[in-house]
């Protein structure tokens, strides 16, 4: 997975052949031969790290080699010098000021690729320093910069208020709710409601009360008349999710509003007229319950008047990182406990490798998860419950993983109660002798 862009500038290529020939799976290369054509690459894109070869350049100018880093500051500059340049004045100077670090030249390979990793890990801190929350690239809080989030941006913009049915495709946890919300903020009907209805976690016999309500009295059970769902989105959003599970004998009825613009209560004769924009989501192919003959197709075409996927996590890693600060510096300013300040570089390789099958939702989980466990100045990727190879680490049964859960939770405040036990059960909502109990059962030595 290349995610990385570094840029290596000299007038001759070859000085970095076997540079680009490394093994390094995140990292993409390229390369300019002049101080403008870096600039109209840096323009373009954005690059982690740059590398130049001072002794090319040295001769034209110096002040254009400063202008090009001053103009790209979120790059992380790596001089290459030959010996005799890095003894000019004015070379050490501009070095100090302007470089993350210099490499002395002819190349050591090893040596510059580990400096290359070091300065890549570096990018990634001083872009989540530079983004404040609310800073960051998305669109009305779906965070996300990567071409694939840049597209979906720009089909949602088109049909935010365009007061279309929407249909929202996509795997669990990519944000299907988060759009449909963005939608309803950013629509002309923001003022008016936004009603949810999760079709697959109501029981089958309660939908259509959900959705159309009832009369008093209209079957055993309705002592009061009740409101539907529909009706009370009125003027706004009607937001219906895994409308895959919407029973096959619904959804001539819903199709039925859709088309008349009116509700019947259950129980009643009188029709009542609604106005709503419709959004549904599915995490199922609806194509496939359509071949199945649990969906019927006419409904199928009235919701996707306009269809909007979202792509899986793994299919945009570029916003891993993007998407993994912001969550930790959320979660971090809500647990005054948690000491460290962001990622190991290995811990956003791993999670760049990782496959991550429960998208955005699993990845707020292991930030949480590693914002309450770590307890070192950096999450490293066993924070995140991933091994270095970038897999889930093996499921242990349940019973282990909460032992272990509690063992690391004591240990924890103990050492933030400076190992006072009174003050550590007190944090945790226990009692003393319960806080003894466990740290006996975990065997935990009594501090002294
Ligand atoms: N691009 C994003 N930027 C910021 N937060 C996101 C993004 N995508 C998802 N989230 C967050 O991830 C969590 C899961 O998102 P959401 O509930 O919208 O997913 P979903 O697609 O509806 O999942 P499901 O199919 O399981 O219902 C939410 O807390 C949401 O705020
Ligand atoms: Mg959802």
């Amino acid at each position: 997975m290349k995610n990385r862009h570094v840029l290596l500038i000299d007038k001759n290529s070859n000085t970095f052949g076997n540079i680009q020939a490394a093994p390094t799976e995140d990292i993409n290369f390229h390369f300019a031969n002049s101080i403008n054509s870096a600039n109209e690459a840096l323009s373009r894109k954005q690059y982690a790290v740059g590398l130049i070869v001072l002794d090319a350049f040295i001769s034209d100018n110096l002040e254009a080699i400063e202008s090009l880093i001053a103009a790209h500051s979120r790059t992380e500059w790596i001089a290459l010098a030959s010996p005799a340049l890095l003894e000019v004045p004015t070379v050490r100077s501009v070095i100090a000021r302007a470089f993350y670090d210099y490499h002395t030249l002819p190349i050591d390979r090893q040596r510059l690729l580990m400096t290359i990793g070091h300065a890549c890990g570096l990018a990634d801190f001083r872009l989540a320093l530079h983004q404040k929350p609310g800073d960051e690239p998305g669109y009305h809080g779906i965070l996300g910069n990567s071409p694939a989030m840049r597209a979906f941006f720009q089909q949602l913009e088109k049909i935010v208020d365009a007061d279309l049915p929407v249909l929202i495709g996509g795997e669990t946890g990519t944000g299907k709710e988060l759009v449909a919300q963005a939608i309803h903020a950013h629509s002309r009907r923001a003022q008016a409601p936004f009603v949810a209805l999760n079709c697959g976690a109501v029981p089958q016999n309660l939908i259509q009360s959900e959705l159309f309500g009832h009369e008093r009295g209209a079957f055993t059970g309705a002592a009061q008349r009740k409101i539907g769902n529909i009706e009370a989105a009125n003027g706004g959003i009607l937001f219906l999710d895994e409308i895959g599970d919407l029973p096959l004998s619904l959804q001539p009825n819903l199709l039925r509003v859709l088309q008349e613009r009116t509700i019947t209560r259950i129980g009643s004769t009188q029709s009542i007229p609604v106005d709503f924009r419709i959004i549904s989501a599915t995490h199922v192919d609806l194509q496939k319950a359509i071949d199945n003959g649990t969906f019927r197709e006419d409904l199928y075409y009235r919701l996707g008047v306009v269809h909007l996927n979202l792509p899986p996590l793994r299919a945009r890693h570029d916003d891993i990182p993007l998407l993994a600060n912001a969550i930790f510096n959320r979660l971090s300013a809500s647990h005054p406990q948690c000491r460290a300040n962001g990622f190991t570089t290995q811990a956003l390789r791993v999670m760049n490798h990782y496959d991550w099958p429960g998208n955005v939702r699993e990845l707020i989980n292991r930030i949480t998860r590693a914002v309450i466990l770590c307890d070192g100045k950096l999450i490293g990727p066993a924070d995140l419950g991933l091994n270095a190879e970038g897999n889930a680490q093996a499921a242990r049964t349940l019973e282990e993983a909460r032992a272990s859960f509690d063992r690391n939770i004591l240990e924890i405040s103990l050492r933030n109660n400076g190992n006072n036990v009174s003050r550590a059960a007190r944090q945790l909502g226990v009692s003393r002798v319960t806080f003894y109990r466990m740290m006996n059962k975990h065997n935990i030595a009594a501090p002294h």
